[in-house]
């Protein structure tokens, strides 16, 4: 038999992605892919850009869904990653402590400063917070654990009973018991319920993923010191806004907080290997593994493997020493600028916002009457359908990737990787400016592709 070569595997296969998903995987998604054009065969990524099978450039602006803050395939942590391979090193003993997940838990404390000195690894975001609630259970021996409304956690069940939205959660039963959430940015919702003493943890975004939702500035301040008042552990989920997205190495350190615990996951793995963490005080790491008995009474296979702890220590190396975290603040700050400047030229913008490289563009209904009617029509049809042709139009005409955020809002939303430079920046913006220009006529392309998406919204709700 012919040996495994993984370069003639793909030269000899590509642009059968699409088939084999269709065939072997989620063909619902597939389908939606091919209706708003992001139907494409991608080959390579390097720094800010894809490459599809011809060679062309996409400028990807969501990272992954965050995780090439980097850029794709880092040089430094690529080489960490085959060094690690070279080295033939000893990986998951088991019984055993390697040096390798000792030397990032202590990067990690380093950098997370204050009370926070014990490490958990694990392989993703939604298992790092799992395993955040289950220690603040341990620990403060209550049962509820509380989020905000609209915050998005992971979609295993103990986070996502804490993604309280009917999107994520129908369909699948009854979520965990006593988990919920509290209305966005209210602090008198948050002490009604802290108040009972029952509440184990509360878990925040500092800024939220969904619509990029920055709360009122004496909010978190606020209810981390309701939590404190009524024994109530104060976990931020920085899974996506951990390490240098927001401009600063943590979100929290924005507010000058002091989170119990803090669950981090895809910066760290440089975007090679998954890997997820919460980071605690001694003694909430304690209250579970209290025993000799209970030494792995949390454990997960994968979780310090050797190729994820290289993938991590790589990539804290490579935020410290190419001053990641300043660049990403830098970047982010122009983008807003510019794109808010956009709003004397198109009437859709309401606004930009964002803190660092979390941003997000919110559209609103024209003044114009011609324009005004159109935009009437669409949310009519659908309620996200104007942004879907943003970003459909921008990665169509041109090669840029965008999302949608929520179906319930008129969001645009970019991740940029934290590299993004002047060259990336502009192109985004004259993108932008450009498709916004055609957005208001009814006869040109972007509205032809509108109704293309308005018959297939149409179906989106029926059973494939
Ligand atoms: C804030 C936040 N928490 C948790 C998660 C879940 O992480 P994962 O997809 O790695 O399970 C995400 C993922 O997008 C996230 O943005």
């Amino acid at each position: 038999m012919k040996e495994f070569d993984l370069k003639s595997l793909i030269e000899s296969r590509k642009g059968e992605n699409y088939e084999l998903h269709e065939k072997y995987m989620n063909r619902t998604f597939v389908k939606v892919l091919k209706t708003i054009g992001f139907d494409k065969c991608f080959l390579r990524g390097e720094g800010c850009y894809l490459y599809d099978l011809e060679g062309k450039d996409y400028l990807d602006f969501i990272s992954g869904y965050g995780v090439y803050g980097l850029g794709r395939n880092h040089p430094v942590v690529g080489k960490a990653i085959k060094d690690a391979v070279d080295m033939k090193l000893s990986n998951m003993v088991q019984l055993n402590c390697a040096l390798l997940s000792g030397l990032l838990a202590e990067e990690l404390v380093k950098r997370l400063g204050g009370r926070r000195e014990a490490v958990f690894f694990c392989n993703s975001g939604t298992e790092a917070n799992e395993g955040a609630v289950k220690f603040a259970r341990a620990y403060t021996k209550r049962p509820r654990v509380l989020s905000q409304k609209g915050g998005y956690h992971g979609l295993t069940y103990g986070s996502l009973s804490l993604t309280v939205n009917k999107h994520f959660q129908e369909g699948f039963g009854e979520m965990v018991p006593g988990f919920g959430c509290v209305p966005y940015d209210d602090l008198d919702a948050l002490e009604a319920e802290l108040k009972k003493g029952d509440v184990a943890a509360f878990i925040v975004e500092c800024v939220q993923g969904h619509g990029v939702r920055i709360p009122a500035p004496d909010y978190l301040p606020k209810a981390q010191e309701l939590c404190r008042k009524y024994g109530t552990l104060f976990i931020c989920d920085e899974v996506q806004t951990g390490l240098g997205r927001t401009g600063k190495m943590f979100a929290f350190q924005h507010w000058n907080l002091d989170p119990d615990i803090v669950t981090v996951a895809k910066t760290l793995s440089g975007g090679y290997v998954p890997v997820g963490a919460f980071i605690t005080t001694r003694a909430i790491h304690q209250a579970a593994f209290s025993t000799l008995e209970k030494c792995v009474i949390h454990s997960t296979t994968f979780g310090r493997n050797a190729l994820a702890m290289v993938a991590g220590l790589a990539s804290l190396s490579v935020l410290d020493n190419e001053n990641m975290v300043e660049r990403c603040a830098e970047a982010g700050k122009k983008i807003v600028e510019k794109v808010n400047a956009l709003r004397e030229k198109h009437e859709y913008i309401k606004e930009a916002r964002g803190m660092g490289l979390m941003i997000a563009i919110e559209f609103q209904e024209p003044k114009s009457l011609l324009k005004k009617a159109s935009w009437k029509a669409l949310k009519m049809a659908n309620n996200a359908l104007f942004t879907q042709m943003i970003v459909t139009s921008l990665i169509d005409k041109h090669r840029i990737i965008t999302q949608v955020t929520d179906h319930s809002m008129d969001v645009l939303k970019i991740l940029p990787p934290y590299i993004s430079g002047d060259a990336e920046i502009d192109r985004f913006v004259n993108a932008l400016d450009d498709v916004l220009s055609s957005a208001g006529n009814i006869t040109g392309p972007l509205w032809k592709f509108g109704m293309r998406l308005l018959a297939s919204s149409k179906d989106s709700k029926k059973e494939v």
